[in-house]
């Protein structure tokens, strides 16, 4: 199965050029059922006050990044995975909408806010996994990478694939993600934009992860990249090390000391 991550840099508040321009970097992934856009991809990232927010925030059906994203996912017959600023009621999310052939498929509102998301966003209450048929999916946001109940709960639901938008500013995230893939037999693809905004600087290095903790592809810092690899959505399936050993069922869940 063909997946595939597209880092870019979006323009600050440039949603109408975002759009267009991310429109322009799918149409070279169309051999991938699933694809993968950065966090906030058609907005940028560091907004200055929550009018900048508010501005930009969209319906996950009806709004204009929305109805793109649901007119590329059909024409190529694909998944398409994106961050962009939701509005529910009167409430912000940083969220990442999944689109598929058939509409939307789930609107994820990502739990762990970092720094000033604080000031803009409200927290997601629940993680989110969908079954595509021949694959199953959980989303993930940036930050959501920090804690790895992240992962361990999107394993424990069924997934065999974080799809991970981000607009990593830490360097650690990439290689923090081997050990997420290697501990919860998973695959991800983190998609990170590149460029700077108000003394913020994304890192770039977006990355295929193998359910081995191997890097199948990691993306330079500081170029757009669109790149596309073949995976084995069965490997997430067996969760055996050895023939005495599986990482499910050795949990010695009554021993750990967690809410
Ligand atoms: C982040 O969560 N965008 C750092």
């Amino acid at each position: 199965m063909k997946i595939a991550n597209v880092q870019m840099e979006p323009v600050f508040l440039g949603r109408e050029e975002n759009l267009d321009h991310a429109a322009h970097l799918l149409e070279k992934t169309s051999d991938a059922k699933i694809v993968v856009l950065p966090e906030l991809f058609n907005t940028g990232y560091n907004f200055q006050n929550k009018a900048e927010a508010e501005l930009l925030a969209e319906d996950y059906k009806t709004g204009p990044t929305s109805r793109l994203l649901q007119d590329i996912a059909r024409e190529n017959e694909q998944y398409i995975a994106a961050g962009y600023v939701e509005k529910i009621g009167d409430i912000l999310y940083n969220s990442q909408l999944l689109v598929g052939y058939d509409g939307v498929v789930s609107s994820y509102q990502k739990v762990h806010l970092f720094f000033n998301e604080k000031k803009f966003f409200a927290p997601g209450k629940e993680f989110k996994v969908s079954d595509l048929g021949d694959i199953r999916v959980g989303q993930m946001v940036c930050f959501d990478w920090f804690f790895p109940e992240s992962t361990r709960t999107l394993m424990l639901m069924g997934a065999d694939i974080v799809l991970h938008s981000a607009n990593l500013v830490l360097p650690y995230c990439p290689n923090s993600m081997v050990t997420r893939c290697l501990e919860n037999r998973m695959y991800a693809v983190t998609s990170n934009r590149i460029g700077e905004e108000f003394g913020l600087r994304y890192i770039g290095m977006s990355q295929i992860t193998g359910t081995d903790g191997s890097i199948i592809h990691r993306s330079p810092e500081d170029t757009e990249e669109v790149w596309i690899e073949d995976i084995n959505p069965l490997l997430a399936r067996n969760k055996d090390m050895n023939d005495l050993n599986n990482i499910v069922s050795d949990r010695q869940t009554d021993v750990y000391k967690i809410k």
